[in-house]
């Protein structure tokens, strides 16, 4: 009986298929980016994606009909062979398209390259300490009393589960120390003075010329006629406190921002 190797030896086309099956074993392995030291590559992945991708992703990539792919942080995954697949692939079901049957896999890698090459490098120079900063969250803090992650917290506030897919650091830093600059839409405050005198403010659960409903900090809900008060309005402040910039140190807030930009929702 021949040992496995000599009977192969014997068979050039085993031995081609086998040489023939090795890029291919090479290429699947591929989790990284083979042009990632090229810097030529970004370059014309910029080009490329001007022509195939701006009409939905923009100009700059950051965004249009389809979403902002300058954030850093990405729902297919925030690996360079995951950025691949989601173009060669496409998003079953949305209007990204597959590519693969247009764009050479050299191609999708150099589309990679640009996309990261203008991610911004606000997320990776976060360096809080993301368990720190849930401890804050439920502590210290006291988030939770107006805002739900996951099943826990209160819905007085938006819901932050998914937060750090929706939003920048930037956005998120402004939210918490400087709530009024901007308020998240249908998260208004609503303040109504009864017959009686009583002033009741509450954040706007709906608001019309008639009427107006809303939830005050206790979580109590409210509804009025406008016809049976003194006086409703409606305001684009937050019932957030502005008091974190000086409840928390620069490093509370950091750590308090990991936390929050790592909230993607269930996986
Ligand atoms: C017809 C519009 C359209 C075109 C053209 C298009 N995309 Fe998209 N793309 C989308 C939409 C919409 C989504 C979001 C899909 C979803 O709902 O997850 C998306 C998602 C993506 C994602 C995943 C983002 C994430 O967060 O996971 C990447 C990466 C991407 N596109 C890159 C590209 C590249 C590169 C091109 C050009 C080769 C391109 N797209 C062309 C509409 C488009
Ligand atoms: C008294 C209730 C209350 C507390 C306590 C509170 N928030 Fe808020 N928060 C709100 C309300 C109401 C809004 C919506 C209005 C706005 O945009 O400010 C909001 C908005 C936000 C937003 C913007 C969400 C988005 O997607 O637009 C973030 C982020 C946020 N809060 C984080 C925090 C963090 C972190 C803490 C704790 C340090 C906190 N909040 C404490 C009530 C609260």
């Amino acid at each position: 009986m021949t040992r496995p190797g000599f009977d192969m030896l014997r068979r050039p086309s085993l031995i081609l298929a086998c040489l023939m099956c090795i890029p291919a074993m090479v290429c699947m392995a591929q989790e990284s980016n083979p042009l990632a030291s090229d810097p030529k590559a970004a370059e014309t992945g910029r080009w490329m994606f001007r022509i195939y991708c701006a009409p939905c992703h923009g100009i700059h990539a950051d965004g249009g009909r389809g979403p902002d792919l300058t954030r850093g942080i990405y729902n297919a995954g925030d690996r360079d062979i995951d950025l691949f697949r989601a173009i060669s692939r496409g998003v079953p079901g949305t209007e990204m398209a597959a590519y693969s049957g247009r764009v050479e896999d050299d191609g999708i890698w150099r589309l990679v390259s640009y996309i990261k090459s203008v991610a911004r490098p606000e997320n990776s120079s976060l360096h809080g300490d993301a368990a720190a900063g849930q401890k804050i969250f439920w502590d210290k803090g006291g988030c939770g009393a107006c805002h739900r992650v996951g099943d826990r917290g209160s819905s007085l506030g938006p819901d932050l589960t998914r937060v750090g897919r929706l939003r920048s650091v930037a956005y998120l830093r402004t939210s918490i120390l400087n709530p009024d600059a901007d308020v998240t839409p249908g998260y208004a405050t609503v303040t109504v003075v009864t017959r009686d005198g009583k002033t009741i403010s509450g954040v706007e659960k709906n608001y019309d010329n008639f009427s107006a409903q809303l939830m005050d900090l206790s979580g109590r809900y409210y509804s009025f006629l406008r016809e049976d008060v003194t006086s409703m309005k409606r305001e684009p402040r937050s019932l957030m406190p502005s008091t974190y910039e000086r409840l928390l140190s620069g490093s509370e807030i950091d750590d308090l921002l990991t936390y929050l930009i790592s909230l993607r929702g269930a996986q």
